[in-house]
């Protein structure tokens, strides 16, 4: 289904509600990563360049409705996007009721998750919202999954409804890693647990060729191939599951499982760890990374992959001696001919620590919705705007 895109919409002059996703860690205060940020300043620019009198909406991480609360106000991301866009950037704290803003000049509205009812797409706040523009861009690619007033609700009832540019690209980028990928297809899937990611490793296992699982999910499907994973983090309850998908290997992806695994007795940086064969964990051990044989045979697999597909970290990175593995996969990735897409915030810092960001064909800037995505599910934010455009025909 179709969507309007604001590429296509006349601006200038024009009230144009943006909702983005600005939702990025703070430290004391500032940006630590403003990889959201900047993937937000082109649509940001399009509005402004035609002079339109532009309102950015954002969430900040999980406030309670209805109180403000300073920990979660945008204001150290106004001031950041001030710097980059070179021209400050307003904070409006009340802005239900009405916003002045000139033509040509861009404000942020504070949190829209300090608004009642912003959580449950209450109907009447929607409307309030859209009251205050001509036109509402969805560009928050990374809260797409969420039915919520400012991502759903405001697309309803707004004059006119679209999808931003960074909106489109990623629907176009992950569009092309699974609905027509080139094969063949392999998908890694990292992560502490198997139960997080059951849904999406069940929907790749019918979709992909290989299926590279890593982290504490790997030592689910080791302990269920039958070895011993000593201390290591596992989900007992999730082994079956496992094992139904090592067996669907026949009609779907196959998964290659370690022969080799990173090992120590805790998870820190002067843990003394030793490399093993898998079927030689200590009770006491646990697996912190892939071996350095499995890490070259996934490599393989990489290398001969027409389309890859990613999404979580395959050892505990952020300790270097046990990011070696997820440190090979990654300049597997970048070295590939293969169409790569990567996302969620884990995986996007592995690919900033081993620098190979750039190699990537689309760095996603979405978590769950990139997920959601890969799981099959209609993101809610998008469904609205496909009716949206239908119901305009
Ligand atoms: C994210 O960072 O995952 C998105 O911004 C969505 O945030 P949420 O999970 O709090 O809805
Ligand atoms: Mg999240």
């Amino acid at each position: 289904m179709k969507v309007l895109r604001m590429a296509d919409q006349s601006l200038g002059g024009r009230r144009v509600m943006i909702r983005l996703d600005l939702n990025v860690p703070l430290k004391n205060g500032k940006v630590t990563s403003d990889t959201r940020i900047l993937a937000a300043l082109p649509t940001i620019r399009l509005a402004l360049e035609q002079n339109a009198a532009v309102a950015l909406l954002s969430h900040l991480g999980r406030p309670a409705e209805g109180e403000y609360d300073e920990q979660f106000s945008l204001r150290p991301v106004a001031i950041h996007l001030g710097e980059l866009l070179e021209t400050p950037v307003r904070l409006v704290t009340d802005w239900l009721d009405g916003i002045d803003i000139a033509p040509g000049e861009v404000v942020l509205c504070e949190n829209v998750r300090f608004n009642v009812g912003e959580k449950a797409n209450d109907e009447g706040l929607a409307r309030q919202m859209a009251g205050l523009c001509d036109v509402f861009v969805m560009d928050a690619f990374g809260t797409a999954h969420r039915a919520q007033a400012s991502t759903h609700g405001v697309a309803r009832f707004a004059p006119i409804a679209c999808a931003g540019p960074l909106l489109a690209s990623e629907l176009e980028a992950l569009h092309k890693a699974m609905a027509d990928p080139a094969p063949p297809v392999v998908a890694i899937v990292g992560g502490s647990k198997v139960s997080t990611k059951l849904k999406v490793l069940d929907s790749l296992s019918d979709s992909v060729d290989q299926l590279i699982v890593g982290g504490g999910i790997a030592n689910t499907f080791i302990a269920a191939a039958g070895d011993g994973v000593g201390a290591s983090l596992f989900e007992q309850d999730l082994i079956d599951d496992a094992k139904r998908l090592i067996a669907a290997a026949d009609g779907g992806a196959s998964i290659p499982l370690p022969e080799d695994v990173v090992v120590a007795p805790e998870v820190s940086e002067s843990a003394r760890s030793r490399v093993c064969p898998v079927a030689d964990v200590g009770s006491d051990e646990m697996i912190l990374d892939i071996g350095p044989n499995t890490a070259q045979r996934y490599a393989g697999l990489l290398a001969e992959a027409g389309t890859i597909v990613w999404n979580g970290p395959v050892g505990v990175f952020e300790i270097d001696q046990f990011g070696a593995g997820t440190e090979r996969v990654a300049r597997a990735v970048a070295d590939s001919d293969a169409f790569s897409i990567a996302g969620g915030g884990d995986t996007l810092a592995a690919l900033e620590k081993y620098g190979v960001k750039d190699e990537i064909s689309y760095v996603s800037t979405g978590g769950g919705a990139f997920l959601e995505f890969l799981e099959g599910k209609t993101l809610p934010a998008v469904a609205v705007l496909e009716q949206r455009a239908a119901d305009s025909e």
